[in-house]
């Protein structure tokens, strides 16, 4: 057994859950096989415990690292942060410098507020939409966090959330008195926040969305989500914690061409290190002046550097129009061999967040094997590929060689139904799961 395997056993002792972040979680890519742990980690190359080296071709820092690991330009501000007092009695400067480059990038928005994690940010969004429109539900579509005004959603019952990302999520611990405040709808399905809004008119604070994630929007599906935010007052709020800087320097939303009231930045702001933004017109964001929103390492330094030098990184290099040509070489590769493989595949995402799912009875036993094969031939994969601005030709080049090899035989096993005996540990996991 790896070094990692046997500190992973040794964390779930001390550590409930093991690790901080459902996706984090071992079992959720290879069950008593993964690496589990790090080392080091430089680009697109990573190093367990034990020495050997993988090339990431799954998720990258959880879609953090936008431009690679230890980005060089990003790591020389952040050094120089450190050693000019990362945190103090007096603000840091950068907050306001990062302000005016965030609004500058989206030219709707006029005030900007500060967190370090993609759900707190979500949570300060919601605060100040019920704040200024001081109404309690909001309309959701998608996935935003743990925070309890989200989980409420599965206060009905515990499949509300199913589609949403996590299916099963039992909500303990979030008061039973957020029953009813949080109403789902899906993506694409404006008849279904219709019919939220048919109910809970004047009682919305919020409609709160990813701009684009799994699918494009229809035709008329955005303007009718804006229409409707306006028509009835509440405050239009874009996740944009995973879709923003994929396609463009800035949210998504400004080449999907629809304006909200508030969008959030998370993760791929500040290159792996703790970042998060929320920018909103003014009218709006000054409600966050009316409730308390506050905490002390929200104004540590070295946050704001890292998303000022990612974020010029970003628009000097034009990374997105690189990530989406990497990200677009995955989707036609695993396209190409699975069909030589004759292997069925739903493959989804946009460009720079594509995934794919086989299909049939033993799908999470083929990913499984897929994710155990992969791993034997040098690379961290798994059914989603996030790229980064440190994926290069040559990298597409192995991968999908040993792609094609790995999708041949695992259809081969699916046919003569030796998926599972094949397997060295148990299946994955998928979803939420208790782990004791
Ligand atoms: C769309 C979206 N919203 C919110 C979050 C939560 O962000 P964090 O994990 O930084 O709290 C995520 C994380 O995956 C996300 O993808």
């Amino acid at each position: 057994m790896g070094s990692g395997q046997q500190l992973y056993i040794k964390a779930k002792s001390i550590i409930p859950g093991g690790t901080q972040l459902l996706s984090k979680r071992p079992e959720m890519f290879l069950p008593e096989h993964w690496p589990s742990y790090y080392s080091r980690a430089k680009g697109v190359e990573v190093w367990d415990l034990d020495g050997n080296k993988y090339i990431d071709m799954s998720y990258n820092g959880i879609g953090s690292c936008i431009l690679g690991a230890a980005d060089p330009d990003v790591d020389s501000a952040v050094k120089a942060a450190i050693d000019s007092g990362s945190m103090s009695t007096l603000n840091a400067p950068e907050e306001v410098e990062l302000a005016e480059l965030l609004c500058e990038l989206h030219p709707w928005a006029e005030m900007v507020r500060y967190a370090r994690c993609g759900g707190e940010a979500m949570a300060i969004a919601v605060r100040i939409a019920r704040a200024r429109t001081r109404r309690d539900r909001v309309a959701f579509c998608g996935y935003h966090g743990w925070h309890d005004w989200y989980l409420a959603a599965n206060l009905t019952n515990d499949r509300v959330l199913d589609g949403h990302l996590l299916p099963g999520l039992e909500p303990a611990g979030v008061p039973r008195g957020l029953l009813g405040t949080a109403l789902p709808f899906r993506y694409n399905h404006i008849e279904e926040l219709k019919s939220i809004v048919s109910q809970h008119r004047d009682e919305l604070a919020a409609i709160i969305m990813e701009p684009i994630r799994d699918h494009e929007p229809e035709p008329g599906f955005l303007e009718a989500i804006r229409e409707i935010a306006s028509d009835i007052g509440a405050i239009l709020i874009l996740d944009e914690i995973t879709a923003g800087f994929r396609l463009t320097t800035g949210g998504a939303h400004l080449i999907l061409d629809i304006g909200p009231d508030i969008a959030v930045f998370a993760k791929a702001i500040s290159n792996g290190y703790p970042m998060a933004a929320i920018i909103g017109k003014a009218e709006v964001m000054q409600a966050a002046q009316t409730t308390f929103i506050s905490s002390t390492y929200w104004t540590e330094k070295i946050g704001p550097v890292a998303a000022l030098a990612t974020i010029r990184k970003h628009q000097r290099c034009d990374v997105s129009k690189h990530l989406v040509r990497m990200g677009s070489l995955v989707q036609e590769g695993w396209r190409a061999a699975a069909q030589r493989a004759c292997l069925e595949l739903e493959i989804g995402g946009i460009a720079p967040l594509g995934h794919f799912t086989f299909t049939g009875d033993h799908k999470q036993a083929a990913k499984t094997l897929f994710i155990q094969m992969m791993l034997e031939r040098g690379f961290l994969a798994s059914t989603a590929f996030y790229a980064t601005y440190a994926h290069q030709n040559e990298h597409m080049e192995s991968y999908l060689k040993a792609t094609g090899e790995v999708f041949a035989h695992v259809a081969g096993a699916l046919e003569h139904g030796t998926v599972v005996k094949e397997l060295k540990g148990p299946v994955a996991h998928s979803g939420f799961g208790r782990l004791t």
